[in-house]
């Protein structure tokens, strides 16, 4: 199965990707995450994407469709995939749709995690993240059993550097430009499918799964 996650930043695509990734085992490819390691590694695309980053914008088309393309070639791709956070502007799904004819393949379902913009900030700011394995917790809505502290393998919790309250009202209004335009476009290639994403996470999952199957 080929997916697409979109939402809006804190919509909970990477807490979705997740399950979906467990369930279905299909790779989950974040280009935030992408974005993230590259960062911490140090290399040239972690310069780069960093500049766009921390001031809430959009990495150039031209370097996050390069990534995507790299990753998609990937012999675990072959049988499915979940992109999630790609693609964000028009040119990054008309790359995405000649990248599909080319490894012939095509998408199967765009999942629209859906959540009143007012509630985003909230889930943002309280959001934190392992920086070992990756896992998305919150303050409030999703805690670890011990405060501070990653679960599956007892790291520490830290709060991303884009979710300090000013750069996620910048990411917030870039990312609802951009949505609109995207929506209408898989929606009129019949791709797409919305969930109420203002739900507990396990519910927003089941729902998720239901229209998935159909
Ligand atoms: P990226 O990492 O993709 O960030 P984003 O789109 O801003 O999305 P987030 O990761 O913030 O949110 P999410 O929807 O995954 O929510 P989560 O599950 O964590 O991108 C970061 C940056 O990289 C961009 O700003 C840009 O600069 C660059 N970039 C990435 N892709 C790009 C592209 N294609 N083109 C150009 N630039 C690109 O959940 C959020 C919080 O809410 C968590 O704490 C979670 O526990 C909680 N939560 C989740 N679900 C629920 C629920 N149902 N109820 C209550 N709380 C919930
Ligand atoms: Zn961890």
């Amino acid at each position: 199965m080929n997916l697409i996650l979109m939402g809006l930043p804190g919509a909970g695509k990477g807490t979705q990707a997740e399950k979906i990734n467990e369930k279905y085992n299909i790779p989950h490819i974040s280009t935030g995450d992408m974005f993230r390691l590259a960062i911490k590694e140090g290399t040239n695309l972690g310069k780069k994407a960093k500049e766009y980053m921390d001031l809430g914008e959009l990495v150039p088309d031209e370097v996050t469709i390069g990534i995507v393309r790299e990753r998609l070639s990937k012999a675990d791709c072959q049988n499915g995939f979940l992109l999630d956070g790609f693609p964000r502007t028009i040119a990054q799904a008309e790359a995405l749709q000649e990248l599909l004819i080319d490894m012939n393949q095509s998408i199967d379902y765009v999942v629209h995690v859906d959540v009143p913009e007012e509630k985003l900030v909230e889930r943002l700011t309280g959001r934190r993240i392992c920086p070992t394995c990756g896992a998305t917790y919150h303050t409030i809505y999703n805690p670890p059993e011990k405060e501070g502290i990653c679960d599956k393998d007892g790291s520490r919790l830290i709060q991303r550097d884009d979710d300090k309250p000013d750069t996620v009202k910048k990411r917030l209004a870039v990312n609802i430009e951009q949505t609109k335009p995207l929506l209408d476009f898989y929606q009129d290639k019949g791709y797409l499918v919305a969930v109420n994403g203002d739900r507990d996470i396990d519910r927003v999952f089941e729902d998720i799964q239901s229209k998935i199957a159909k």
